[in-house]
């Protein structure tokens, strides 16, 4: 067999995909994967480059579906842009990043998602994009469908963040019917925005309102409610769900009941809601650790493990959002006005096979299933994007699972914060080279900018059975 030029070769690794691992050779050119062959055969004739991948793992490029870039929230906006986003993503094994077009004030959703994808031309990787929906008015069925038409078929809202990107219930349940004509998915942010000001009302008249309380003004109670009234309205039109970040296996134990049913709805969690737990709000900083929903109880957290281990998540996310330690500090008196959210693109996958793959022995496959394989196919661009097999993209991670990393500081990392929320965590598993699109981009501590080739990717229709 003869290969065109610029080919390459990964040999010596163990491949794993989210259905089968082994050893194979892994053979690339014109930026697809071609062939996997048999380790011990040999090379064909054309090969410009081999990497030594013995003793590695050989992972498809990760597939992050929740990360925010350059976004505004409240008063602050997050520090990165799509080319520093995305070389952090790299450095970090993740070659797709999937962003939010929020619609700014006066923005209609399909203006936002013009404005994003200029922006994402300048990634160095692989991006996507989910529409948002904030009000309902009588053009919104019409710009869905014109994003589905431009390969966008996901769809976020909101259930909290009065006055600013909540959707109210009814733009939530129109919304789910219209995606359900045009094969979409909702990504939805469940949290009862009436139980959490409510909460947060009482909290502020005792003024325990600041980053150290965030926990209880943001109660577990109200994802469950919020994620129960969802599935219900999602159930109604016959749609499908996929709610984001999930912190608690009460609001988990719901999908699964839905999923019994029929309902066609899936769980994503972080990988902050798999380790840090709310005890972190007891210490010095815990403006760092202040997100929505916020982090939970240490059952909580180990419970979560659990539900991954027993296949109830189907994908995990970052939900990175880029802030500094100065822009968490500036309003930490009052979680109502202070920058919510923590950086993650990078550390997404090594913090998540230290715990589950090299403590917790989660089989490799799951592992991929939850950070590329799953996450592909719930935004529509799997096989594509999520597996090594021939005619996909070759974004593909030489997997170090024995290298180990102390994250120190944000020093050690290269997003734009100034801060990780893993400081001082020694980890264990690292990429040692990744490839975007047949190229390597990282070898070990280098960057190998490609330039801003970042290649938008098309949703196809999700059809109406589970797809994961
Ligand atoms: O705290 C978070 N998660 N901030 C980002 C916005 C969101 O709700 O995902
Ligand atoms: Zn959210
Ligand atoms: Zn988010």
């Amino acid at each position: 067999m003869t290969l065109d030029a610029s080919t390459l070769a990964i040999t010596g690794g163990t491949v794993v995909n989210s259905d089968w691992s082994g050893p194979a050779t892994v053979l690339v050119s014109d930026g697809k994967v071609q062939q996997l062959v048999q380790p011990d055969n040999s090379l064909p004739a054309g090969i410009d480059n081999v990497i030594d991948a013995r003793g590695k793992l050989v992972l498809p490029g990760g597939v992050d579906p929740h990360c925010h870039v350059a976004t505004t929230i409240g008063e602050f906006t997050t520090l990165d842009d799509y080319q520093s986003v995305s070389k952090a993503a790299l450095y970090g094994g993740t070659t797709t990043i999937i962003d939010f077009a929020i619609p700014l004030p006066g923005e209609s959703p399909l203006e936002a998602v013009r404005r994003r994808r200029k922006m994402a031309d300048e990634s160095r990787c692989s991006t996507a994009l989910h529409g948002c929906v904030v009000e309902w008015d009588e053009t919104v069925p019409l710009q869905l469908r014109q994003m589905a038409e431009l390969g966008i078929r996901t769809v976020k809202l909101f259930t909290t963040y009065r006055d600013e990107i909540m959707a109210d219930a009814d733009t939530v349940l129109k919304v789910l019917e219209t995606l359900a004509q045009l094969d979409g998915l909702a990504y939805v942010h469940a949290e009862s925005d009436y139980l959490i000001r409510d909460a947060q009302a009482k909290r502020a008249e005792s003024k325990h309102i600041s980053a150290a309380d965030h926990a209880l003004t943001r109660p577990e109670l109200a994802e469950v409610a919020a994620v129960s009234d969802v599935l219900a309205m999602t159930e109604t039109a016959k749609a499908s769900v996929y709610f984001v970040h999930q912190t608690n296996t009460a609001a988990v134990a719901l999908v699964q009941e839905a999923r019994r049913r029929g309902v066609r709805a899936y769980t994503e969690s972080c990988p902050h809601y798999l380790l840090l737990d709310d005890g972190l709000y007891d210490e010095s900083r815990p403006d760092r650790f202040v997100c929505c929903p916020p982090l939970r109880a240490r059952g909580q957290v180990d419970g979560m493990r659990e539900l991954a281990h027993r296949g109830m998540l189907h994908t995990l996310g970052s939900d990175h959002c880029c802030f500094s330690l100065a822009q968490k500090k500036e309003h930490a008196h009052d979680v109502r006005v202070m920058p919510n959210g923590m950086p993650g693109v990078e550390t997404r996958l090594p913090v998540l096979f230290s715990k589950l793959v090299v403590d917790e022995a989660l089989p490799l496959e799951r592992f991929v299933a939850l950070v590329a394989a799953n996450p592909a196919k719930l935004n529509g661009i799997y096989p594509q994007k999520g597996i090594i097999a021939p005619g996909a993209d070759a974004d593909i991670v030489v997997f170090d699972p024995a290298k180990r990393k102390m994250l120190a500081d944000a020093s050690v990392l290269h997003m734009e914060s100034d801060y990780t929320p893993y400081e001082g965590r020694l980890v264990q598993g690292w990429p040692e080279v990744v490839l975007s699109g047949g190229v390597v981009v990282i070898d070990g501590d280098d960057f190998y900018d490609p330039g801003p080739t970042g290649l938008r990717l098309n949703a196809k229709p999700f059809g109406h059975s589970l797809v994961c």
